[in-house]
């Protein structure tokens, strides 16, 4: 081995990732009811190609075959998450046993397999009810989320360690009711501030729930999407655009989660929108609550500049068209950092996820981090023997888990990292065009091949070592 090899610790936590509604699909079976996804997939114009989670990649049936599959590939853990409508239809009162029946099953199978299941409790599929009596906007989903944390808790705490209430809360909120490109599609972006608010509240009450639910040995966490912003010149404007962004991306969680309280700057940056006095007198309490660790999802940098107000701002911010995710920031302009893109358009640039890692190392010192995803979308193409090479995802890969040890060399308390995905899946609103699987996916017979960065993938993971 190279004195320039990067070696990771013993119990370094190697894994892959997924999400309900992009693999699981039966979309109607065991009391299943439609969650915000399934309106909006169906709702014509709002998937590339009219693209739903009806079926997706059938993980539903395939659930064995697919863990299978993982302990072939030596992954140490898995992280999915629970479909909201399959265990609790319409978001209130008592649990489905059927679909808290398939992820006992699953988690049953992960252990005798050896691997650690980790459970997310929400990755973006509210019950469909729940978002027409108003959805993340109200106070009472909040109150409603951590009803469903503690069924889940009571199903599943004997099984499960690694617990994460929600995955990247930026998207549910400003995806989802300020751009309008993701469920439910609306384009509100006051509303959009009351839902990162309640999504915060909902966190900080699930926190709790599942407290009182899990044994102590359980841990509890959850999964945001900082943007790793960067200005365009040194200039005191475009600094102060990127705080902007900062504040509206990273900081209206990290504020209330670890530090206890919304930042000043983005209270009055967003204040001709609204006057937060939909956070009560004690909810940034409820919200910090003590957390075992952090999960950090990173794929690209975003680099921004002030603009002058006159002309609309460039918005190669990597979030399609739509309208803008970013409330009061009109004369912020978003621009495509220099280097090579993936298929999504978005720019490799590894030196984002050392910089994040860093970051919150320094920001929340005591807490523990895992990378809950990372990973690319490319073209990936099946060769005439059914073979797929995708030496750019590999490429990637090494690139940004050399970061990740760089980030570990320099300090941060990094315990493991997720690959996104396990999967090719369904990429929300760009249905299945985009391909971010280890495991190739032929979505006509369901068939799984890993592509060759799946088995680059287990031999970093069997011997630990990075070779530079
Ligand atoms: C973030 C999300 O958590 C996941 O669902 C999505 O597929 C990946 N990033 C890639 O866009």
């Amino acid at each position: 081995m190279s004195d320039t090899t990067a070696t990771f610790p013993e119990g370094f936590l190697w894994g892959t990732a997924t999400a309900a509604y992009q693999i699981e699909g039966a979309a109607q079976e065991d009391g299943r009811t439609p969650s915000i996804w399934d309106t909006f997939s169906h709702t014509p114009g709002k998937t590339a190609g009219g693209d739903t989670g009806d079926v997706a990649v059938d993980h539903y049936h395939r659930r064995t075959e697919d863990v299978r599959l993982m302990a072939g590939l030596g992954v140490k853990a898995y992280r999915f998450s629970v479909s909201w409508p399959r265990v609790q239809p319409t978001g209130r009162g008592p649990a489905v046993q059927r679909g808290l029946d398939f992820y006992r099953g699953l988690a049953d199978e992960l252990l005798e397999a050896g691997i650690k299941p980790v459970l997310t409790l929400y990755h973006w599929d509210l019950p469909q009810e729940l978002e027409t009596a108003g959805g993340w906007p109200e106070r009472d989903t909040a109150h409603r989320f951590a009803d469903y944390a503690r069924l889940v808790g009571d199903a599943l705490g004997d099984r499960v360690e690694l617990w994460t209430t929600l995955n990247e809360p930026w998207c549910s909120a400003f995806l989802g009711y300020a751009a309008g490109v993701h469920a439910p599609g609306r384009t509100d972006p006051a509303a959009a501030l009351r839902a990162a608010h309640h999504l915060n509240l909902a966190h900080g009450l699930a926190v709790d729930a599942l407290r009182a639910e899990l044994p102590a040995r359980a841990q509890i966490s959850v999964s945001l999407n900082p943007a790793v912003v960067r200005p365009r010149t040194d200039s005191e404007a475009d600094r102060d655009a990127a705080r902007r962004i900062d504040a509206l991306a990273t900081r209206i969680f990290t504020g209330p989660m670890l530090d206890g309280a919304y930042p000043p700057d983005l209270l009055d940056d967003t204040a001709r929108l609204t006057d937060w006095s939909f956070v009560r007198d004690g909810d940034v309490a409820l919200i910090r609550r003590p957390l075992d660790s952090i999960g950090l999802n990173y794929y690209t940098p975003t680099v921004v500049s002030a603009t002058d107000g006159d002309a609309p701002p460039e918005r190669a911010d990597g979030h399609g068209g739509g309208a803008s995710p970013w409330p009061a920031a009109d004369h912020v302009a978003f621009h495509q950092p220099p280097g090579e893109r993936t298929a999504m358009g978005w720019t490799v640039d590894p030196t984002g996820l050392t910089d994040l890692l860093l970051r919150f190392s320094a920001d929340a010192p005591d807490l523990p981090l895992y990378i809950t995803e990372n990973g690319a979308a490319y073209d990936d193409k099946p060769e005439p023997d059914g073979s797929v090479h995708d030496p750019d995802r590999i490429a990637y890969l090494h690139g940004h888990i050399g970061a990740v040890h760089r980030a570990m060399r320099e300090g941060a308390d990094v315990r493991g990292y997720f690959l996104w995905s396990l999967l090719d899946n369904f990429e929300w609103a760009y249905g299945y065009a985009k391909r971010f699987g280890a495991v190739h996916v032929d979505y006509t017979t369901q068939a799984r091949t890993p592509k060759s960065s799946a088995n680059w993938y287990a031999d970093l993971i069997r011997t630990g070592a990075l070779p530079a």
